[in-house]
């Protein structure tokens, strides 16, 4: 009964066609993730996370033996590196990485919360498979990546998987009062698309090339609301004015 709550704005998420479920080691959520995978493991891109601290060869692969189980998944689609960790070299954290992709639990390495001087020291680190993406903060309101980050990823064909897209809720739930100019062009732009703040804000996030976003959402009703973000798109004049509010 606890667990349904869960289980269920997942199940809903995937049959509305969201294809990717993201998830860690450290959010203790990965059984969660398991049972809502039943009978449809091949619909889901499956991307998990082993933690900082457990950056050691051998941990690494401890880990993603206990996620794979706690999955209750032969692969791990994506396996990220939740954070970097300066204490433990690098190389040895990518021999690890290569190691489960060579084994076939892991199908593509990816990393999260790298600058832009981490994520070259790791690709430099892999000798046989690249980097695919770099999970990172990214929103409206939060946009530091588009300096290095964001243009260097473009560039290496590496995927931003934004986090906290919609800036924990506040880009989703727009002030009744004191609207200031973000919040005005955000509601604005929600009324002439006729979509919510929510899906206008996720929208912005992959109308960048090489992002894609995930929201997160216990209810089922906002799950339903954010799969609403995608299969339509903002128009150039629309983007141009949410990012000139939003500068
Ligand atoms: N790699 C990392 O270090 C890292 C760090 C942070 C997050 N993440 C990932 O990013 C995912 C999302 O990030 P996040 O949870 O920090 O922030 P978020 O998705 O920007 O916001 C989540 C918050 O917004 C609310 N919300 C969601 N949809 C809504 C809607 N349509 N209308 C109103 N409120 C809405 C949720 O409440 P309810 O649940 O009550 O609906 C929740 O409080 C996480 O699940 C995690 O996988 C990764």
């Amino acid at each position: 009964m606890a667990l349904s709550g869960r289980v269920e704005p997942l199940r809903r998420a995937i049959e509305l066609g969201a294809n990717l479920i993201d998830t860690a080691e450290v959010y203790g959520t990965e059984d969660v993730v398991g049972q809502a995978l039943h009978g449809i493991r091949d619909r889901v891109f499956v991307a998990t996370k082993v933690s900082g601290s457990n950056l050691r060869y051998d941990d690494v692969l401890r880990a993603a033996d206990a996620s794979l189980r706690r999955l209750q998944t032969g692969v791990i689609d994506l396996y990220q590196i939740h954070w970097p960790n300066s204490a433990i070299p690098i190389a040895e954290t990518m021999r690890a990485m290569e190691t489960l992709v060579d084994r076939g639990l892991v199908r593509r390495i990816g990393v999260s919360n790298f600058s832009l001087p981490e994520l070259r020291e790791a690709r430099a680190a892999l000798s046989k498979y690249p980097i695919v993406s770099n999970q990172v903060l990214y929103n409206l309101n939060r946009r530091e990546i588009e300096d290095d980050l964001l243009p260097y990823c473009v560039e290496h064909r590496i995927t931003i998987i934004a986090y906290t897209p919609l800036d924990d809720g506040r880009l989703a739930v727009l002030p009744r009062v004191r609207m200031n100019r973000k919040t005005l062009v955000l509601g604005r732009i929600a009324k002439e698309t006729g979509k919510t703040p929510a899906q206008v804000a996720l929208n912005w996030c992959t109308s960048r090339p090489n992002v894609i976003a995930i929201p997160k959402s216990n209810r089922s009703a906002r799950v339903v609301e954010n799969c609403g973000a995608s299969g339509w798109r903002l128009s150039e004049h629309q983007i141009q004015a949410l990012d000139a509010a939003f500068a």
